[in-house]
């Protein structure tokens, strides 16, 4: 679904803008600290109802500003569609043709044919962070791919809210009636990321033996539950069952810790290389490859099973990779029929790869202005 203009209000360092993207590639040039992730993290917010790297969502609000707001027009099957979220002290609000979307039916129209991966310089921590790092980029994945991710999310953070509220205040009999509601949504979660993980394992480990050369060692995607839970291969009801075994065995420890240790909030991602963690054992080299695989193989797996590519927003790349990688990744990348917005400090680090069609645009202190397009040799 394509970006046909987007706005923002008092978002970041940004009071008001208005931008219209190339159907290909917009590249996002300034020196640092001028906006150009600012923007990117507006179109994340707009596509995915999540913050890119904010905290608190009232970070996006502009300094001294009430609410902060991004539309964005898209061309869409039935016409265009106009979609916007708003902060404000009261949270977050989402419009879809200036109506506000409560109801999770509403939401799923909200998110039809749009989704968004983003290149960061921080997706490094996707290897050498914590599993909550691990766990966020499953759950947006499973989000990008299946829209019902989010409000099926949303269930199970209740639930474990309701039931770690019931273990520290209330009888043992109160607690054990919070767990089926928590056991339910526990195991949609899971199911989701091996579903996921199922479509992507073998994308990824094509992508790393793209990048990385045939001699490479093999790249492994492999889920990794909390509490020894076995679910390879399990069906939804199996991993329900087992779960429920599982908080069963640990209520009394979870009592006296005053939190469920057992569950999809705990879980993590493992990416090994020929079979080794890449956390202990990785290079930077590696780790940085493998990252970019496994986003490449997420980009394909939309792109077959939604029929067309995802938005991609890509920031800052050529500063982290290698020129070879960097030039894999970016031809990989223009090669894809989709929208890029891109950002840079240095336009000529970009030019050769932006391809035709390309929409520059100049960021300076939150004002965003289209620049020339680059000259293209031979043309
Ligand atoms: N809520 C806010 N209100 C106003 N300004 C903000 C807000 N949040 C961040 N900023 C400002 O936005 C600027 C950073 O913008 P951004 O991260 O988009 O920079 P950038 O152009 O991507 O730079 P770099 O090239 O260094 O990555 C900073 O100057 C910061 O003070
Ligand atoms: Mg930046």
């Amino acid at each position: 679904m394509r970006l046909l203009s987007l706005s923002l209000r008092d978002f970041r360092n940004v009071h008001e803008a208005r931008l219209e993207p190339s159907a290909r590639s917009t590249v996002l040039v300034g020196p640092n600290g001028q906006g150009k992730t600012n923007l990117l993290e507006a179109l994340f917010l707009l596509c995915t109802l999540k913050p890119l790297r904010a905290t608190r969502l009232a970070e996006l609000v502009r300094f001294g500003a009430e609410r902060a707001r991004v539309q964005g027009d898209f061309e869409a099957p039935g016409g265009v569609r106009t979609v916007a979220v708003e902060i404000g002290p009261e949270g977050r609000t989402a419009f879809l043709d200036g109506k506000t979307l409560s109801s999770s039916d509403r939401l799923d129209a909200f998110f039809e044919g749009r989704a968004a991966v983003c290149f960061s310089p921080d997706d490094l921590l996707l290897v050498k962070g914590g599993p909550d790092q691990r766990r966020r980029f499953l759950d947006r994945a499973a989000f990008n791919r299946w829209p019902a991710v989010l409000t099926e999310a949303r269930e199970y953070l209740r639930a474990l809210r309701e039931r770690n509220a019931a273990l520290r205040h209330s009888a043992a009999d109160v607690e054990e009636s919070f767990r089926e509601p928590l056991v339910r949504a526990g195991a949609r979660l899971v199911a989701r990321r091996l579903a996921l993980l199922d479509e992507l394992s073998p994308r990824m480990a094509e992508a790393f033996s793209q990048i990385s050369g045939p001699e490479a060692a093999s790249a492994l995607l492999a889920y990794r539950p909390a509490a020894g839970l076995q679910v390879d291969g399990a069906s939804e009801e199996q991993i329900a069952e087992r779960l429920a075994g599982a908080l069963a065995h640990r209520v009394a420890r979870d009592r006296e810790k005053g939190y469920t240790s057992a569950g999809p909030h705990m879980d993590d991602l493992l990416l090994s290389l020929g079979g080794r963690g890449a956390r202990p054992y990785g290079s930077q080299g590696q780790q940085r490859a493998l990252v970019l695989a496994l986003k490449i193989a997420e980009i394909e797996n939309l792109r077959d099973k939604l029929g067309r590519p995802p938005l991609l927003l890509l920031d800052d790349v050529s500063s982290e990779l290698d020129p070879e990688k960097n030039g894999h990744l970016l031809r990989h990348l223009s090669a894809l029929p989709g929208q890029a917005v891109l950002t840079t400090t240095d336009r000529r680090l970009l030019e050769p790869a932006a391809g035709e069609g390309a929409v520059f645009y100049q960021v300076r202190d939150g004002v965003f202005e289209r620049d020339l397009p680059p000259v293209i040799p031979g043309s």
